[in-house]
């Protein structure tokens, strides 16, 4: 089955937003360091953009856990595959997700952060897909609300393709 790419939101679009939540996320943060958390590996690219628009010091760490395969739907299972290097205890910590889809991983993965005491814990995710929450997240800030669509691009991928594409796009099947 092939598949095609259709633009939803363009480079400039993303670029744009990245740059005007880095702007916010500064100035809420002035006088603090952010210890900013990808979650691997669909984080990485807006994790980057990110915070290369920040102005406050910024510290970074990363962490995988598993929740999709080569599949469209959430398995809901989350797993732990690669923790995090450095403890976060007493940090000011600023998760960075490529997207917050049913909650199942943000939920988790939020839980188990808050549990190791940091100073304060905040969620940035690059896309919201808000008509598919199945467990209530609290998300700090958002580039973009997206409809009910598979996506791809700027991070994401479709059986860990297209994650490179500069913009994000809709993924259909012929
Ligand atoms: P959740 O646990 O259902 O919120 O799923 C979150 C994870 O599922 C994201 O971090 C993505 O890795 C993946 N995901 C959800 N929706 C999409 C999508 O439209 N495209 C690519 N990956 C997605
Ligand atoms: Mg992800």
């Amino acid at each position: 089955m092939a598949e095609k790419i259709n633009v939803l939101l363009s480079e400039e679009e993303v670029g744009a937003r990245i740059k005007a939540i880095g702007e916010q996320i500064s100035k809420d943060y002035e006088g603090k360091q952010i210890h900013m958390i990808c979650v691997l590996k669909g984080g990485t690219f807006f994790m980057c953009e990110l915070a290369k628009r920040i102005s406050v010091p910024v510290s970074l760490d990363f962490m995988a856990v598993s929740s999709y395969g080569g599949d469209t739907k959430s398995s809901g299972v989350v797993k732990i595959v690669k923790d995090l290097d450095e403890a976060i205890q007493g940090k000011d910590v600023l998760v960075v997700e490529d997207i917050v889809d049913s909650g199942r991983t943000l939920s988790y993965l939020l839980e188990m952060l808050r549990d190791r005491k940091p100073a304060s814990l905040k969620l940035c995710t690059l896309l919201d897909k808000p008509d598919r929450r199945v467990i209530e997240v609290p998300v700090d800030y958002t580039g973009f609300q997206i409809p009910d669509e598979f996506v791809v691009g700027y991070g994401l991928d479709y059986d860990q393709k297209y994650r490179n594409l500069p913009y994000i796009g809709i993924v259909s099947f012929e």
